[in-house]
């Protein structure tokens, strides 16, 4: 197990991999929250997992923005990504930093416009306006569910292409985010 907290050649550090897993975690809370409300909507069980969907979306937001300052002051460190298929993969992983962040953004977006108070993570965030700012309540109506939706298939991709690198490539990508290193 490598200990080092900065990224490197070859593979993360211990912030990254924290940052990392745990965010993999809140993401596997919210892909089932909407799993279960397209599916089971008005159940119990929907209502549990869905109950924490802003509170974890809020969370998330702030998370990526701090894995975000964190991965520019990495940048240089990381593993190289210079293969034409390397490219493609840090263009999926510039996607999926842009959608974590725009993502939970228009849904508060739309939140701060509604005119209904609106709470996360046991805090009372907005107030909710008199007349609802329809502009605002639109955004994220119009694009929430889809660009979170697209968001969760590209999640999907990137599991998938970590396991093919992996297990049909032989490259031992997946320990660099583990172990933190691809190295024996
Ligand atoms: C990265 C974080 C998030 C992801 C991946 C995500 C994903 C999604 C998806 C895919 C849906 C569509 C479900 C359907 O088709 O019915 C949805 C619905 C919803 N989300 Fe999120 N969400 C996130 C954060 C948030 C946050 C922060 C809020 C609150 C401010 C929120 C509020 C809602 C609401 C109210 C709905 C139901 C209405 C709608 O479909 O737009 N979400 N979410």
């Amino acid at each position: 197990m490598d200990t080092r907290l900065m990224d490197h050649r070859h593979g993360y550090g211990l912030v990254t991999r924290t940052f990392h897993w745990l965010m993999a975690l809140l993401l596997l809370w919210q892909a089932v929250s909407v799993v279960l409300r397209v599916t089971v909507d008005d159940t119990p069980l929907a209502d549990f997992f869905f109950g924490y969907h802003f509170s974890n979306g809020v969370l998330i937001l702030a998370l990526a923005v701090l894995r975000g300052a964190w991965g520019l002051l990495n940048l240089s460190r990381r593993p190289p990504h210079d293969r034409p298929i390397e490219r493609l993969a840090a263009l999926a992983h510039v996607a999926m930093y842009a959608l974590l962040i725009v993502v939970p953004g228009v849904a508060l977006i739309r939140a701060f416009g509604s005119d209904r108070a609106f709470s996360a993570l046991g805090l009372s965030i907005f107030e909710g306006h008199e007349t609802e700012i329809e502009w605002m309540t639109g955004l994220g109506s119009q694009w929430h569910g889809l660009l979170g939706w697209t968001l969760l298939a590209l999640i999907v991709g990137h599991i998938v292409m970590a396991w093919v690198h992996t297990r049909v490539w032989k490259e031992p990508l997946i320990r660099r985010m583990t172990r933190g290193s691809d190295q024996e």
